[in-house]
């Protein structure tokens, strides 16, 4: 099966990489040359765990390469996979849709006659629609004469563990209409079949309603969690151990239910909002996700005032270290980051950051001004009056808190993730504050 795959972000070119590693023959296209030209030299633009290996292997297998020009990677080509970006719109949190209408008329004028178009992107519902009349729009413009199929295959992969995600999915979702679209999303995806991965297929509707649904209801159980969290440290109940006992009722599950700063990245926020703009726009108004959009901001700005209370009310001269920027481990992507929200506030109230993480510094020194990047969390805790972990990388996961209480000056340690135990943390002389413990 040879494939074309529009759009070299996070999804595009980790399915890329792929469906090259199933055995198919992928042409990646980006419009931007310096992210060709990287990936060219066997480098990748974005931080994934294996990413790159995988990337090199199918390279020089022959399987895998990458353009700048569409008409190369669509010659041929039985299925071209939209994955451009979507990003919230400026103004009325809509998903911006005009890279995938580009995409989708470009695509129209150098395609060959039965090509299926998938869209991978997340997209609102109606979107696979919209872009099937935008190639017939063209089509009838340009008088080309060829037939085309649209699919939906909506990606559920998170950053951090995206091969293993994509190679080992609890479900392929493909929204096809016709025997064909079926046939050839059926053939892309049979390396699944054998790890026993169910590829389920639906209307184009359902596909692009189950990824958002999906997303919004996992944002919506983080959400609840925090909530139960800060019930937890009004009662004297513990989180964690709250999270474990609903977690074994199967029905409930135990993923998803980790209490922490709040949820970031680049689908949570972007499509909880999407959602709840098109159940205002059809008069189904989302409810439950509008409140946990709301919550969840109030959430990181709450974190802020922890980690002053922490320090006794002002911040203001204080040296804090902050352990992790980035929206989770694994990955250097800082979108919607809780620590966007919390390093700037204390900033704000007079205090000095110093901030280790490990991926985190390339995207993080614009994003947060005036903040000191050190290498080792010792070092960013020297002579700090409080230390704060915001991202649970597994450098921050085992410190020795003995040495990090002896380098610092105050004795405040804000665990945003609940990472250590109370009673150690306590031994080693900190004062030690956790989420919903
Ligand atoms: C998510 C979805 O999981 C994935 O299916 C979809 O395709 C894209 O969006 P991702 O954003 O990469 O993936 O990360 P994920 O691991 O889901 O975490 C999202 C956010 O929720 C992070 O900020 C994380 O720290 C937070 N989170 C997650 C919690 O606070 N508690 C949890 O129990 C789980």
């Amino acid at each position: 099966m040879r494939i074309a795959m529009i759009g070299t972000g996070y999804v595009g070119l980790v399915s890329g990489v792929c469906f090259s590693d199933f055995g198919h023959d992928v042409v990646c296209v980006d419009k931007d040359p310096a992210k060709i030209d990287t990936l060219r030299t066997g480098r990748t633009p974005i931080y994934e765990p294996g990413l790159e290996d995988l990337m090199r292997r199918n390279v020089e297998a022959g399987r895998l390469s990458f353009t700048g020009d569409l008409a190369e990677a669509a010659a041929g080509a039985q299925a071209v996979f939209i994955a451009v970006g979507t990003p919230t719109r400026r103004g009325d949190g809509h998903a911006d849709l005009s890279y995938v209408f580009a995409a989708a008329r470009e695509l129209a004028d150098v395609m060959d006659d039965g090509t299926v178009v998938v869209t991978k992107s997340t997209v609102p519902v109606g979107t696979n629609r919209m872009v099937a009349q935008t190639i017939r729009a063209r089509l009838d413009e340009t008088g080309r004469k060829i037939g085309f199929e649209v699919a939906s295959n909506p990606e559920f992969l998170r950053e951090g563990a995206a091969i293993e995600d994509f190679m080992r999915p609890d479900r392929v979702v493909v929204g096809a209409e016709t025997d064909r679209a079926r046939e050839v999303l059926r053939e892309i995806y049979r390396p699944l079949s054998l790890r026993e991965a169910p590829v389920m297929f639906t209307s184009l509707e359902s596909a692009e309603m189950i990824k958002y649904a999906s997303n919004a209801f996992l944002a919506t159980k983080i959400t609840f969690i925090n909530e139960v969290a800060d019930l937890c440290e009004k009662v004297g109940a513990n989180v964690k151990e709250v999270a474990k006992g609903m977690g074994l009722d199967g029905r409930i599950g135990p993923k998803f239910l980790h209490a922490g700063p709040g949820y970031g990245g680049s689908c949570f926020p972007k499509d909880t909002m999407a959602l709840a703009r098109t159940g205002q726009e059809h008069a189904a108004p989302m409810r439950i996700v509008e409140t946990v959009i709301a919550v969840n901001d109030a959430r990181k700005r709450r974190m802020a005032e922890k980690v002053i209370d922490l320090c006794g009310g002002s911040v203001n001269g204080r040296k804090i270290a902050v352990f992790g920027v980035t929206f989770k481990p694994n990955t250097d992507d800082m979108r919607e980051s809780p620590a966007l929200t919390i390093v700037p506030a204390l900033i704000g109230q007079g205090a000095r950051v110093a901030v280790c993480d490990p991926a985190g510094r390339k995207e993080g020194e614009a994003l947060l001004p005036g903040v000191e990047w050190v290498e080792d969390p010792y070092e960013a805790a020297r002579d700090a009056d409080a230390a704060v972990l915001i991202t649970e990388w597994n450098q921050f996961r085992a410190l020795d808190l003995a040495r990090l209480r002896g380098v610092m000056k105050g004795d405040g340690f804000a665990d945003l993730r609940n990472v250590y135990d109370p009673a150690e943390a306590e031994r080693a002389g900190l004062r030690y504050v956790s989420v919903g413990r």
